[in-house]
């Protein structure tokens, strides 16, 4: 069974609270907190105050997934700010090797991320050194976007390098999953599955995180 990552950046912000309790209730394992900057996507969310503000509502494992060009700069405040897991986006720096020790250095789970354009042999060279690697089944900047199919066979390359090399990083995937989507990743290796929209967008989100168990049990 699949564990499952709410993205907040679909949720009610108005009323975050009670849409985290919702979630949380439901088993969902991982809270995923997006965010973006401007500049290596075109959207803007919000910041390390942010996650601050959040850290104290809830016990939840706080995902958060940086779409910051050179995030280098701002990873000591999301340390600060009590993030338990950090991806960084392995197009957004020169030094990944650098950004994912100052992240490992804070405490904190060290993921990387690749876009649905970047091979996985960009970011063999960290494996060894990560805790999560954060497969990107769309291009990021937006919630809601429909599912790349062409990804999944990444997940199983990624599943194939664990394997061969006793890694025990979990594989995350983000972007267009819902309970059909999130078979194929399961099957191909896929231990964390984000769900923005599908959660979110529902009259019910408990439901949903439980459909995206359900699909992979
Ligand atoms: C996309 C973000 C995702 C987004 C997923 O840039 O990284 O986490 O919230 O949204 P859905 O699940 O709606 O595709
Ligand atoms: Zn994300």
């Amino acid at each position: 069974m699949i564990k499952v990552a709410p993205s907040i950046l679909s949720a009610d912000y108005v009323n975050l609270q009670s849409d985290i309790e919702k979630v949380d209730k439901a088993g969902a394992e991982y809270l995923h907190i997006d965010v973006m900057d401007g500049s290596f996507v075109p959207s803007i969310s919000y910041g390390p105050g942010f996650v601050k503000a959040i850290r104290p509502i809830t016990k939840m494992t706080l995902d958060c997934h940086l779409m910051v060009q050179n995030p280098e700069h701002i990873l000591p405040a999301f340390i600060d700010a009590g993030a338990d897991i950090i991806g960084v986006q392995v197009e957004a720096t020169q030094h990944i090797h650098r950004a994912l020790q100052i992240i490992k250095n804070g405490g904190v789970k060290a993921e990387v991320v690749i876009n649905p354009g970047t091979p996985v042999a960009m970011i063999e060279p960290v494996l060894h050194m990560v805790d999560q690697v954060l497969v990107m089944t769309v291009n990021p900047g937006f919630g809601g976007q429909k599912f790349l199919p062409e990804t999944v066979d990444k997940i199983a390359q990624l599943n194939e390098l664990k394997k061969k090399h006793g890694y025990d990083f979990d594989i995350e995937v983000d972007g267009g999953v819902n309970n059909k989507t999130v078979v194929d990743c399961y099957k191909a290796g896929a231990t964390v599955a984000v769900a923005g929209s599908y959660v979110f967008n529902a009259d019910d989100p408990a439901s949903r995180v439980q459909a995206l168990k359900n699909a992979t049990k």
